[in-house]
């Protein structure tokens, strides 16, 4: 089983490119920026990642970031994630960016874009990994600073596949960045959001019906509304369900209740993603061998969990071919 779910070509969905630095190169990267960490070593680091909940997490995980100033620093980010996916027979990712946490601190959007887009066309070429972006809006920030971070990515509109909506969850409805998506679906962007992972499934019925988002991530809560999950079934919604982050952040007690089964189960469109694996503490098939040993997953479950992630791409059916 263990050689089944490391072997098989797989997708990722839900990859944060920050939350993807892990210690040791977050230390580099701060040595050569001269910039001060508040950790001794790099096991200071890794001892500072119990998190009691999503929002301690990212206080953790906005202050990693800091250390990311250069072009170069982007692309090694990226490429170091780019290769750990590529040994884990990820043959396709959409991954994260969080420009506004970039721009708020003085660097321009282009610095962040090409050194990420350096590494993805690196990806493609020696790696023969096929890697798109989304950029995300902070939910816990403006509708002004969102849309001033949707004009920066203008220029570069053709490398970017799509939106999305992370960060701070609770008491933060998705509704406020109605406005937001729309200008980002003129534009020809796809939509996906964050909800339902800390909070309430009503904010998934948002995401769906004000954000129009094609893609729910994490969204765990809907099992909490049996009307929601029939709509997500008729509609086939993808879930990106990322285990080992929902048990970090204290989301579920334990994996054994985690109800990733239960949606399987229920026949919604589940798959599995490591979120932050820096934080978190595993990759894709970390994730996976987790889940199916908590849940006693079978081989057609974890089948079902890798066809899922290729049908929920943003590539074409053409491209879909390609891929497996
Ligand atoms: N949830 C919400 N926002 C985030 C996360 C997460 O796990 N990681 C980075 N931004
Ligand atoms: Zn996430």
């Amino acid at each position: 089983m263990n050689e089944f779910i490391c072997g098989m070509p797989k997708a990722e969905l839900h990859v944060h490119i920050e939350g993807t630095l892990e210690p040791q190169l977050m230390v580099a990267i701060a040595e050569r920026n001269k910039i001060k960490l508040p950790y001794k070593s790099v096991e200071d680091v890794r001892r500072a990642y119990t998190f009691e909940d999503l929002s301690s997490f990212l206080e953790i995980y906005y202050s990693g970031i800091q250390v990311l100033l250069t072009e170069q620093d982007f692309y090694e980010i990226t490429w170091n994630y780019l290769k750990k996916a590529s040994s884990q027979h990820i043959r396709h990712t959409e991954m994260f960016f969080d420009p506004q946490a970039h721009i708020t601190r003085g660097i321009s959007f282009e610095s962040v874009f090409i050194g990420i887009l350096g590494a993805m066309m690196d990806g493609e070429k020696k790696l023969g990994i096929s890697a798109r972006l989304i950029m995300c809006f902070q939910r816990c920030m403006s509708v002004a600073s969102a849309m001033e971070a949707l004009l920066l990515s203008l220029p570069y509109r053709e490398w970017i596949i799509g939106v999305g909506l992370d960060s701070y969850e609770v008491g933060y409805p998705p509704k406020k960045f109605a406005s937001v998506f729309a200008r980002a679906r003129q534009e020809g962007f796809l939509t996906v959001a964050h909800a339902g992972e800390e909070g309430p499934s009503e904010y998934i019925w948002q995401a769906l019906h004000y954000l129009k988002a094609l893609r729910i991530d994490h969204g765990t809560a809907c099992i909490q509304d049996m009307q929601l999950v029939a709509l997500l079934k008729a509609e086939s919604i993808p879930l990106t369900v990322c285990p080992l982050s929902n048990i970090k952040l204290h989301i579920f007690d334990s994996l054994k209740m985690h109800p990733l089964k239960k949606m399987l189960d229920m026949g919604l469109h589940v798959t599995i993603n490591s979120d932050d694996p820096a934080y978190f503490g595993g990759y894709i098939n970390e994730n996976l061998l987790a889940v199916q040993e908590a849940l006693r997953l079978d081989h057609n479950d974890i089948y079902r969990l890798a066809r899922n992630s290729f049908q929920a791409t943003f590539q074409t059916a053409k491209e879909k071919m390609t891929l497996l």
